[in-house]
């Protein structure tokens, strides 16, 4: 992307930083204020009591159901949990313990859309049914990996249960308390939509080329599991395992900062404060630790936070804490931007309707800085 100062010079912004690259009605971020709202409402207050499928439905059809929709879209998810035997075919196909489950993730959705006999139609009704097919089924995916991690089978889903506890029923093999199925629907809640994130951006881009859905969440998916976005999640619970206690934090900090590492779960390229989804995810973390009778995690997050605040300025994100919220739910800590992908599908599919809706194709420039008008000798002219 390139922009001109003044009369002509060209210049690149590095990170697209700041520019607007289309316009959308689904999310919006004040980041000096920080504050999230999704299609104008406060994300803040609803996130811990709002059903995590009328959120979606929220975000996919610009108003939130009634009793009688969300009822209808529910049955609907419910009905399509089960992932085809090809899906359990793959697994097996592959070392669970050195594959990054993203990797899975990412081809599991590949091949969704090689098995849809219509994945090529990107009608506003068709991507409704396809986004409706692959949040149904992403739980199911994320839970048999989360199992078979640990050589456990699959579980089947449970369609008497709720979206939410019926994810925690196939990852533990029981029916999760209706706190725990509260604390997993808020989490999902939160991670639905974040306006054009690295994620949701490379899905609009693959959409804004009139390719197919599949190939569009693909993109979102294979984003998501870099380090500086979804990735960090994981990353954040690695951190907090490698600290090991409250007493090493100042020591830990002094050396990662001297080695300019970053911090995963810190920083933001929108917030200028702490991200707003920070303060549930840590409620959440707080009880859940306090719950299992591990308050250990929850202790040293808050110290590094402090830390982190008071030396360098930078606040927790949204993976900070929402790292002890998925490993207290029993997720394993390689799952945990798995768990977010199964989310983020919300937010992906809404863009990627907004973009078919209104599309013109994403195509950028470079500021082109090489050699030209070399000639051309056979061999490198050796
Ligand atoms: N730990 C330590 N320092 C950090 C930091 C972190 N997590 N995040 C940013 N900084 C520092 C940078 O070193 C830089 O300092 P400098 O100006 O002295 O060089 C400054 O803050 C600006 O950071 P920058 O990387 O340019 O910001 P960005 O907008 O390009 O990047 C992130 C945003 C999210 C990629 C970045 O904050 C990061 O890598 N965070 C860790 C990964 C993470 O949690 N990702 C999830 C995001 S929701």
């Amino acid at each position: 992307m390139t922009a001109t100062t003044g009369e002509s010079e060209p210049r690149v912004i590095a990170g697209l930083d700041g520019v607007l690259a289309c316009e959308s009605r689904i999310a919006s971020i004040d980041g000096p204020n920080g504050i999230l709202e999704y299609r104008g409402y406060n994300v803040r207050d609803f996130a811990d009591t709002a059903d995590f499928l009328a959120v979606s439905y929220l975000l996919w059809h610009d108003r939130w159901p009634s009793a009688q929709q969300l009822a209808h879209f529910d049955q609907e998810v419910r009905a399509q949990r089960q992932v085809p035997p090809q899906v359990h075919e793959m697994l097996r196909l592959v070392d669970l313990r050195s594959t990054n489950p993203m990797a899975l993730v990412r081809t599991a959705v590949s091949l969704r859309g090689a098995l849809d006999p219509t994945a090529d139609d990107t009608g506003h009704d068709a991507v409704l049914a396809k986004a409706t097919g692959v949040l149904a089924r992403l739980p199911t995916l994320v839970a048999a990996l989360s199992r078979g991690l640990s050589g456990q089978a699959a579980i089947a889903p449970d369609p008497a249960l709720s979206h939410a506890a019926n994810y925690l029923y196939m990852l533990r093999g029981r029916a999760p308390s209706d706190e725990d199925a509260a604390a997993l629907n808020t989490i999902l809640t939160l991670y639905a939509e974040h306006e054009l994130n690295a994620s949701t951006f490379a899905s609009r881009t693959v959409a804004g080329t009139l390719s197919d859905f599949y190939s569009a969440v693909v993109a979102g998916v294979a984003a998501l599991k870099g380090p500086l976005h979804g990735g960090a999640v994981d990353d954040a619970m690695r951190l907090f395992r490698e600290i090991g206690s409250v007493d090493n934090v100042a020591q830990y900090l002094d050396r990662a900062l001297a080695e300019k590492r970053k911090i995963p779960g810190f920083g933001h390229r929108v917030y200028r404060t702490r991200d707003p989804r920070a303060y549930h995810l840590e409620a959440i973390a707080r009880r859940l630790g306090a719950a299992a009778g591990e308050p250990v995690w929850v202790d040293i997050a808050t110290r590094v936070e402090q830390e982190m605040v008071a030396r360098k300025r930078i606040n927790a994100n949204v993976d900070y804490y929402a790292a002890l919220a998925l490993y207290h739910l029993g997720f394993p800590l390689t799952m945990f931007t798995s768990v977010i992908a199964s989310s983020r599908i919300v937010g992906w599919s809404a863009h990627i309707m907004e973009q078919y809706g209104d599309n013109r194709l994403i195509r950028p420039r470079a500021l082109y800085r090489g050699a030209t008008g070399l000639t051309y000798q056979p061999n490198g002219g050796t």
